[in-house]
């Protein structure tokens, strides 16, 4: 997990980029992977009373960090559940179905893609979403923040096309792809409302 200072840096204004790809008021949304909680509180404040977010991790340490994180900021307590898991457990700690699934820089490490793909549709509502938000294929040594290469090494970086490869073949369709200056883009797929 990234340094929070360029983290902060990199993402000064975490809610509109959840805009942007489509999350509003009322979404009943996970945060997969959502880390020490960079995008979770402001998904919190998006959704409002109305919405729920649920924030999935396998790393204690960094739920606990976004736990912190989020009362700092004045979550109230209900608006997200966290949950400590493998994210390929997603449909074992869903009792009901969410409306949309955000994925952010972590997607692109995950050792089977498909199979997280897959298991991310059976759990969605029909009609529901998957964002994933990863970072752009250039090389690390062009990617800088604060004076220094960041980001995960260049071979493990996908294109949004093989993105789409892993994603498409369970099921979703594209709904678009969206930029995310300086170095991410945001791809959206929709489950259809009938499979
Ligand atoms: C680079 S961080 C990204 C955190 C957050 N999504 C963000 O963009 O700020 C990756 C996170 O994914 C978590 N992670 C990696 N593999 C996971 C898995 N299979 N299940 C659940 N969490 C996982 C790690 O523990 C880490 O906190």
């Amino acid at each position: 997990m990234p340094d929070a200072d360029w983290w902060k840096a990199l993402w000064p204004d975490p809610e509109s980029v959840l805009r942007r790809l489509g999350i509003d008021f009322g979404t009943t949304v996970v945060d997969l992977c959502c880390g020490d909680g960079h995008f979770t509180t402001s998904l919190a404040h998006i959704v409002g009373g109305m919405g729920r977010v649920t924030a999935v991790d396998l790393d204690a340490e960094m739920l606990e960090k976004a736990q912190v994180r989020a009362h700092r900021a004045g979550i109230t307590n209900g608006t997200i559940r966290w949950v400590e898991c493998d994210a390929c457990s997603l449909q074992d700690i869903m009792t009901t179905a969410p409306d949309y699934v955000f994925i952010a820089n972590t997607f692109h490490g995950c050792p089977e893609k498909q199979k997280l793909a897959l298991d991310v549709f059976n759990t969605l509502k029909p009609g529901g979403q998957l964002a994933i938000v990863n970072w752009h294929f250039r090389p690390k040594e062009d990617t800088t923040v604060l004076g220094q290469p960041r980001g995960p090494a260049t071979d493990l970086r996908m294109t949004p096309e093989t993105v789409m490869d892993e994603v498409l073949p369970v099921g979703f369709r594209l709904h678009g792809v969206i930029e995310l200056p300086p170095y991410h883009y945001g791809i959206v797929f929709d489950k259809p409302k009938v499979s």
